[in-house]
């Protein structure tokens, strides 16, 4: 049989073959099975389905520019905006253009038609609780800018707005957006999917005391609550970013530095010290960064995620600053997104992997790079541990593909760690089968052809088999890749990755357990927070209240300072029913906003039979936590009842 194949991939019939699967197969059974099967995937042209999470009509006109201009008013809560988008028309019959807007107001809309500004008519829709409002609006012959004046909403769900109170100094407020996946649209209206990129202009107002930092190139002058910005490179949406705040600055080199509230910024400095090493590592494996200076800006604990890529300033939580450089693998994954997201972006949610498992890749790949194969292998193998459980724990089989089926209910589904972590897993698959050269070779030129572009999966397939498997076809069969690719559950061909370090953990742990030795006399002094993580996440489902406080009592792991491993033993905590951990965990949840811990933790809690204590913590917790956790969390509650 030859591999060769000249036309591309038939989305359209591979989802039909995985519902197909979903009553007659196992994850282990092949996807498809008879050679006609297997060739009629690689066969049909590419679809590019529309993008279902936004209401724009992007196939018939494009925004190629947004200007805008922001007052950032803290008293009400709101940014007042002028949006002036630029767009051109792919379908030159067009009339009206369709954008996203959620919780905005919309005061006036002009068009400009053979310059000069006229009213423009517009309908707003019924706000929709996932998409929030259609915006239509009539154009004029010709028309290509309009002109939008509007106000952002103080329920906003992508802008987080925390009193002074809430900060660290205590004296200022202070503002960040997290725009992914779909809250750029209630910031501004907009064409609100990553199948569109636009450059940006903007002019920042805000109270003097204050600085204004934006996901773009920021002209130099005075702090006196003026500035502005240009995003010269075409960008998606969901890497449109603000934040305003008493942010102290100190330089890593002359194009890298940290952003932070004055009192962390040191440490957070040294705690980021590698990132220019990271940055060479990334850009001898896969080609010059691309984007001008990289600032890592540190959020007050209430950011939602660890990390987020927004170009030229990545967010970051204050929870990586673990004291010892153990956490900043988040911060090679966000710099990893200038090349993968940020330069190769996913035309549609359902093809998220295209982002995050090739970004967690090349975060692994630096990791290794900058600190030896040891560290890179512990943290795939503690990935691992968590890929299984959320195949154990997806909603559907299908939420469990690397190419999701194209009716997910919110764009958040596309982001476990299937996407993360089996992404990971099939890229070192395929690194393995083809040669680390010739893979590293290849990702670099892939990054370069698709630079700026927005594409799905079949995309990357075909692009893949032109410049990569074509030239050794007999590296692996059509039926791996589309196991990998559009196949539930974990492929047979996952290569499991083996820790020594664990398996020193592991003999440790089971002569404690067998009361061969106490907690005192396992040689803990050199491990690190990955041998710790492993531990603690590897303890039995049993483990006796004895077990617990004597671990407690040697490690003072219930008042952990990393943020990690106080997240993995109050999980354990949880589940064994340890109190004396319920007292620091109160304290935990109140502090720190960050979803990937706090989400888990109610669940645990709910799971647990402790949903009145969680109820009561999340009561006094919820004014703190930024808008996106607040609903995630309502909705666990919501479903446990
Ligand atoms: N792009 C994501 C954050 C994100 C995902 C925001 C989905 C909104 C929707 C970011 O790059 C990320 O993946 N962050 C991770 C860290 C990473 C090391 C796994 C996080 O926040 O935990
Ligand atoms: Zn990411």
């Amino acid at each position: 049989m030859s591999y060769r194949f000249t036309t591309a991939f038939s989305l359209a019939l591979v989802i039909t073959l995985a519902g197909c699967s979903r009553e007659t197969k196992t994850s282990d059974a092949p996807l498809v099975e008879s050679p006609e099967e297997v060739e009629a995937v690689f066969s049909a042209p590419i679809e590019t389905p529309l993008d279902r999470f936004t209401y724009s009509n992007y196939n018939d006109i494009r925004v190629t520019n947004a200007d805008l201009t922001l007052d950032v008013n803290f008293d009400k809560k709101v940014i007042d905006g002028v949006a002036v988008l630029d767009f051109e028309y792919l379908n030159r019959d067009a009339n009206v253009i369709v954008l996203d807007t959620n919780d905005l107001t919309i005061k006036s809309i002009e068009a400009n038609s053979n310059g000069s500004w006229v009213t423009a008519d517009y309908t707003l829709g019924e706000d929709e609780p996932v998409f929030g409002s259609r915006l239509e609006v009539a154009l004029p012959e010709k028309a290509e800018q309009l002109r939008i004046t509007y106000t952002t909403s103080p329920d906003a769900e992508g802008l987080q707005w925390l009193s002074a109170d809430q900060t660290a100094g205590k004296k200022y407020p202070f503002l960040f957006s997290q725009n992914q996946p779909i809250f750029a649209r209630t910031m501004v209206p907009l064409q609100d999917t990553p199948a569109v990129r636009m450059t940006y202009t903007a002019t920042v107002t805000t109270p003097p005391e204050l600085i204004a930092l934006m996901s773009a190139s920021q002209d130099e002058g005075p702090r006196d609550g003026e500035y502005s910005f240009s995003m010269p490179q075409p960008i998606p949406s969901y890497l449109l970013a603000i934040t305003v705040g008493d942010l102290a600055f100190k330089p890593i080199n002359d194009h890298i530095g940290v952003y932070a509230e004055a009192y962390i910024v040191d440490e957070a400095a040294a705690e980021f010290e590698d990132t220019p090493n990271m940055e060479e590592a990334t850009a001898a494996f896969y080609g010059p960064y691309k984007w001008g200076r990289y600032d890592m800006l540190v959020l007050p604990p209430s950011f939602p995620f660890g990390g987020m890529e927004n170009p030229r300033l990545s967010f970051l939580t204050p929870t990586l600053i673990a004291g010892d450089k153990s956490l900043t693998n988040v911060v090679a994954h966000e710099l990893a997104h200038s090349w993968s997201g940020n330069l190769v972006t996913n035309a549609n949610w359902s093809d998220a992997w295209l982002n995050e498992g090739f970004t967690s890749y090349v975060e692994n790949r630096v990791m290794e790079a900058l600190y030896g194969q040891g560290r890179a292998v512990m943290e795939r193998a503690l990935d691992l541990e968590s890929l299984k459980r959320a195949v154990s724990e997806a909603e559907r089989p299908e939420l469990t593909q690397l190419k999701l089926p194209n009716d997910l209910n919110h764009p958040d589904d596309a982001f476990s760690n299937v996407a993360y972590v089996k992404g990971m897993f099939f890229l070192k698959f395929l690194e393995t089968r083809f040669g680390r050269n010739d893979f590293d070779a290849f990702l670099k030129e892939y990054f370069e052809h698709f630079a700026f572009q927005s594409i799905v999966t079949e995309d990357f397939l075909a692009y893949f088999e032109d410049h990569l498997w074509g030239n050794a076809p007999d590296a692996m069969t059509k039926e791996e890749i589309i196991e990998w690719v559009y196949g539930q559950g974990l492929p047979g061909t996952i290569e499991a990755p083996v820790s020594d370090a664990f398996a020193q953990v592991a003999v440790h742990q089971s002569q404690w357990l067998a009361g061969e030795k106490s907690a005192n006399d396992i040689p803990t002094a050199g491990w690190t927070t990955h041998e710790w993580l492993h531990f603690i996440n590897s303890l039995p489902d049993d483990l006796s209240q004895a077990n617990f406080s004597e671990l407690d009592t040697a490690f003072s792991l219930s008042t952990s300072q990393n943020a990690e491993i106080a997240f993995a033993w109050y999980m354990q905590s949880i589940k064994g029913g340890y109190a004396p951990a319920m007292a620091p965990l109160d304290d935990f949840l109140m502090r720190v906003g960050r979803g990937k811990f706090i989400y888990r933790l109610y669940q645990a809690l709910i799971d647990a039979g402790q949903r009145e204590w969680a109820a009561e913590v999340f009561a006094r917790a919820r004014s703190g936590y930024h808008p996106i956790a607040q609903r995630r969390i309502d909705t666990i509650f919501a479903e446990a009842e």
